[in-house]
């Protein structure tokens, strides 16, 4: 469970009504025409709320969205509506239109990228349909375009990263590639700026960096281009576990060790990463908590209720070495 600011009700955690559909499309979206007979919250006590998710990307996605729609749910006084953006902003552009058009009481979205959203959030405004964004910030100068944002200190997360690289190896003259986050999106700028703030002063170096778009596929093609480039390499900075765990396929490929020939760090701390890192294949794991569900329905639920609520609610995280891995690993909800 989610661990923020917030003094949060207790939300029952039951199975997800399958409102989930693959593919960039929704579910239990309908097609109603705007006006089309919709009851708003007030008249039925029921939130409907269109979700825009990302994608599927990682295993980190995947349970971000277990989580939503295993507490957005009809026993706790929501009609979710869920659509896969597949990575492309012009699909979430469209879901909120969507979700515009058919009057829902409220929209939540986890944003690809940082900009681009000032328009299609100001006509959520001018419909009246408040917004909550979740996960990912916006870029915007207007702040009035959206309610709240939940979501993980991405920057802060680099930085705990960059201050074990810098705690464990400098002095070393340390060479570190950087797999790096979907270009544009908020958790690859800021874990970005967290890291290179973190070493800073000291000499561990960057020698490298590019996107692996968040995913494991991408993650080892890219490790494997520097790997090709690149015969000193000591670590590698991924920006999430995916592409941390592509990296070791790729570095087991070139018959080196993952985690004692060369170094991973990575961000997330799901199942698969703390496996990895209880099995010495990646070293260090600093988490990003995907369990927002819980406190997205309680805001929701505050917003449609008229209730003040707080601008930015910080998701705390942790951090794991190999024996912290080993400890939490067999309760790990995620
Ligand atoms: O926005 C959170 C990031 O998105 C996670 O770190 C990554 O795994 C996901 O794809």
């Amino acid at each position: 469970m989610a661990r923020t600011t917030l003094t949060r009700t207790v939300l029952a955690a039951v199975a997800a009504t399958s409102l989930f559909a693959l593919g960039a499309c929704s579910s239990d979206a309908g097609n109603e025409p705007a006006g089309g007979g919709n009851e708003t919250a007030a008249d039925d006590g029921v939130i409907t709320l269109g979700f825009s998710q990302v994608g599927a990307e990682s295993g980190w996605r995947a349970a971000n969205t277990k989580s939503i729609q295993d507490t957005l749910t009809a026993e706790n006084g929501f009609d979710l509506k869920f659509s896969d953006a597949q990575q492309k902003q012009e699909n979430q552009i469209q879901a909120i239109r969507t979700y515009i058009t058919q009057g829902v009481d409220v929209i939540a979205f986890s944003p690809v990228v940082e900009t681009g959203w000032d328009a299609v959030l100001q006509e959520a405004k001018t419909a009246g349909i408040p917004v909550i964004l979740t996960d990912r910030a916006v870029d915007s100068d207007d702040d009035t375009l959206y309610e709240s944002f939940i979501g993980s200190d991405f920057v802060k997360e680099g930085t705990t990263a960059g201050e074990w690289v810098v705690e464990n190896f400098d002095g070393d003259g340390l060479k570190v590639v950087e797999l790096q986050g979907t270009t544009g999106s908020a958790p690859a700028i800021d874990r970005k700026e967290g890291f290179e703030a973190a070493i800073g002063g000291s000499d561990v170096e960057i020698i490298d960096s590019q996107t692996g778009n968040f995913t494991r596929a991408e993650g080892k093609t890219v490790m494997e281009g520097f790997l090709n480039k690149h015969d000193d390499i000591d670590l590698v900075f991924a920006h999430n576990d995916d592409m941390g765990l592509g990296a070791i396929e790729a570095i087991e490929a070139a018959g080196m060790k993952p985690g004692e020939d060369i170094q991973i760090v990575t961000i997330d701390a799901v199942k698969d990463g703390m496996q990895a890192l209880a099995d010495g294949k990646i070293n260090y794991i600093v988490e990003c908590n995907p369990l927002l569900g819980p406190d997205l329905a309680e805001i929701a639920k505050a917003v449609i209720a008229g209730e003040e609520v707080e601008k930015r609610i910080v998701v705390k995280d942790e951090a794991f070495d190999q024996a912290a891995a080993e400890e939490a690993l067999p309760t790990r909800e995620y």
